[in-house]
């Protein structure tokens, strides 16, 4: 052959093979995208780098870390307007202020950084009180999704493991205007205080202020990480606030096996139709199969979010085994044991093979050293109508026995 000829053809599906893996890395890695244009995210995962790596007005006033959260002195703040995008002003004693930019377009603490007002050190301060905790300020965005909701629990409880606050002294302040769900409660479990926007009618004073993380960007949701910071302290802190022993035994002898259903929901406004996608079709016959199959251990399947919270957590961290289709009720895979195991499944149509995008349990599976299977439908005709996937029992027991193998 032309070596010349051989030479282009090989240029070329060079070149092609460039465009397509780059086409595909657009398609499909949008949270890589994110985390990567991030200012240090190198750095970033070396944590301790994170958070020291500060910086500070004139007057020390005002602390900024790695563009993704502050720490405020005596910082007064104005209650809120009547009006649903009022956003809060910041007074404080400084002269001018470090040019920053927090991380990712649509961070609200860039709106925040705005309304910092500097004011002299004698304002005047009669009738304002001084709240002397520490303060963390949250705003939430997908604040009825357990796995959104997750990322800022966890991105509080990061921010007061770094200023060395504890649980029973650290206040949240929540600024947002979001209809009351169900999730709210749990603030007030596992933090001393939790105040919302609505209450604040004083220009309250805070000793220390800090502005949490944005829920998005927060290191859970860095699929690519190979370990994120003070997940396993995070466990026993939030399992600790709700009564509950982190230490559960392995007995190989009598596994607790659980399913966790996705049903349709009573239809809301954001949701107006109730259905929800990737759902299994036969439950009952999996669940029972399973059972037959496992005689001597617990086989139990539950739908989570009918249950309270703690309840929910209490199945979760005495779980060996736990089972469910794609959806974030597998986010509280985090407060499975340390031997347990997570079998995720997908429907048919996606492309977990090739997409990042489905990775969250995943990844926290990863994080938590937890044995993982992931299994996919591979037979289109096992598809129905409203998003019911049919999975054959025998397959199921299948991948039982292989995690069996793995745990024991
Ligand atoms: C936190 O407060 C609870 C009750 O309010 C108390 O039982 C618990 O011991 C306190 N924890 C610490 C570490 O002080
Ligand atoms: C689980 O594993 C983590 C990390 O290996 C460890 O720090 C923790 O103490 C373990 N928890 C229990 C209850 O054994």
């Amino acid at each position: 052959m032309n070596i010349f000829r051989f030479r282009m053809i090989n240029i070329l599906n060079v070149a092609i093979g460039i465009l397509l893996i780059a086409l595909l890395f657009l398609l499909f890695r949008p949270h890589y995208w994110k985390h990567l244009s991030r200012p240090n995210w190198y750095e970033n995962y070396f944590f301790e780098k994170w958070y020291t790596n500060c910086q500070n007005d004139e007057n020390k006033v005002v602390k900024i870390c790695s563009s993704e959260f502050a720490i405020l002195k005596d910082v007064q703040v104005r209650p809120i307007l009547n009006t649903d995008d009022a956003l809060p002003t910041f007074r404080l004693n400084c002269k001018s202020l470090p040019s920053v930019v927090f991380f990712h377009g649509e961070n609200h603490l860039n709106d925040w950084y705005k309304n910092i007002e500097c004011m002299d050190k004698n304002r005047e301060k009669t009738g304002v009180f001084t709240e002397k905790h520490l303060t963390i300020m949250v705003r939430r965005y997908e604040y009825a999704n357990i796995y959104h909701a997750m990322t800022d629990f966890y991105n509080a409880f990061m921010v007061m493991r770094i200023l060395k606050g504890t649980p029973n002294t650290t206040h949240i302040l929540l600024w947002d205007k979001h209809p009351k769900s169900e999730l709210d409660s749990i603030w007030s479990v596992l933090f001393a205080k939790v105040i919302s926007t609505a209450e604040i009618n004083s220009e309250n004073i805070y000793s220390q202020l800090a502005w949490s993380i944005l829920g998005y960007t927060s290191p859970l949701s860095a699929f690519l990480l190979p370990t994120v910071p003070y997940l396993d302290e995070f466990r026993d802190f939030f399992l600790s606030r709700f009564s509950l022993s982190p230490i559960v035994k392995l007995n190989c002898k009598h596994l607790n096996i659980l399913f966790v259903w996705r049903h349709d929901y009573i239809a809301h406004p954001g949701n107006p139709s109730g259905l929800i996608k990737r759902k299994i079709l036969n439950e009952k016959e999996i669940l029972e199969s399973a059972r037959n199959f496992m005689t001597g251990h617990e086989v139990k399947g539950v739908q989570l979010d009918r249950l309270s919270y703690k309840a929910q957590l209490q199945l979760i961290a005495s779980t060996d085994i736990l089972i469910g289709i794609h959806g974030a009720g597998l986010t509280n895979a985090i407060f499975l044991p340390n031997h347990s195991g997570l079998i995720e499944m997908f429907p048919y149509h996606y492309l977990v093979e090739v997409a990042s995008a489905y990775d969250h349990f995943k990844s926290i599976a990863k994080w938590r050293k937890l044995k993982y299977l992931r299994w996919k439908n591979p037979d289109k005709d096992n598809e129905f109508q409203n998003f019911n996937t049919k999975i054959d029992p025998r397959t199921m027991n299948e991948l039982i026995t292989q995690m069996t193998a793995k745990i024991c």
